[in-house]
């Protein structure tokens, strides 16, 4: 269902992609790791259309991506759902606004898109009485949830997560885990979430991971803890010695 060929992408004399391959089956839940830096946000964005790469294809449902321009551009969002790294909920808007801008044309009430807002919200463990909050009024896990809604509105058949459980306590990771995979499951999607958190893995049925713009191992999430690759056995235990360096970063 999606696959990327031999992605490319330099900002400036900093190459990110670096012929990276990546195919992602119908119903996966692919769960991406890689260092801070790495290029998994930028990775993402490709993959939605929302950064272009310099060279390379990004083909979903058999269409390149990488060839739409303009309004063919924003089909994208239907079929592919985003959730931001940090929720980018607007500020000055409340939870009802936040999530139902999403559908709204100039001419539409607010109140049209209500109900489904409110279904929404239900789909993610929130009651109505969020509808008129602010963002600041809100807690981390909660924005995260109103994010995950205001992203449902378009009923992606796949959704794309940016570390969805950064600065979340133990707790709140395992209920934002649960939901992702009730939402995976329930609505028959394919799931793509970057995840620092390695509780990930008792929920994604693959891991990719994500070294020097490249895809190094892909394989089932179960055994992921009997993997021998010198990049995931390193990664995932956090030891100092192995193929990926330290270099850079403290
Ligand atoms: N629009 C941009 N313009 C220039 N450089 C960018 C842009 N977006 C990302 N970068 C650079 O690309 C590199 C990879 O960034 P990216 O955000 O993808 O990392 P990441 O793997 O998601 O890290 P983290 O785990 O911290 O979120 C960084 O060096 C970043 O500064
Ligand atoms: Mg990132």
């Amino acid at each position: 269902m999606i696959k990327l060929i031999d992605l490319h992408k330099s900002f400036g004399d900093k190459t990110i992609t670096k012929g990276l391959d990546l195919t992602v089956e119908d119903g996966e839940f692919l769960a991406i790791i890689g260092r801070s830096g790495e290029g998994k946000s930028v990775l993402l964005k490709q993959m939605i259309g929302l950064i272009q790469p310099d060279s390379g294809s990004v083909i979903i449902d058999e269409q390149d991506i990488t060839k739409l321009r303009g309004k063919e551009r924003q089909t994208i969002f239907h079929k592919c759902g985003y959730v931001f790294q940090f929720a980018a909920l607007l500020d000055s808007l409340n939870v009802l606004e936040n999530v139902g801008i999403t559908l709204l044309e100039d001419s539409t009430e607010i109140e049209n898109v209500k109900p489904l807002v409110v279904e929404k919200l239900k789909n993610v463990g929130l009651a109505e009485d969020v509808l008129d909050k602010f963002p600041d009024e809100l807690s981390g896990g909660m924005k995260k949830r109103v994010g995950l809604a205001r992203t449902l509105m378009l009923s992606p058949k796949i959704l794309i997560y940016d570390e969805p459980t950064t600065g979340l306590d133990p707790i709140t990771v395992r209920l934002i885990h649960e939901l992702i995979k009730k939402t995976h499951d329930e609505q028959k999607l394919t799931s793509i979430v970057i995840s620092h958190d390695v509780e990930i893995f008792k929920y994604a049925s693959h891991v990719a991971m994500l070294h020097e713009g490249k895809i190094v191992y892909k394989g089932p999430a179960k055994t992921i803890w009997e993997c021998d690759n010198p990049y995931i056995y390193q990664f995932i235990r956090g030891l100092p010695e192995g193929p990926i360096k330290q270099i850079g970063f403290v």
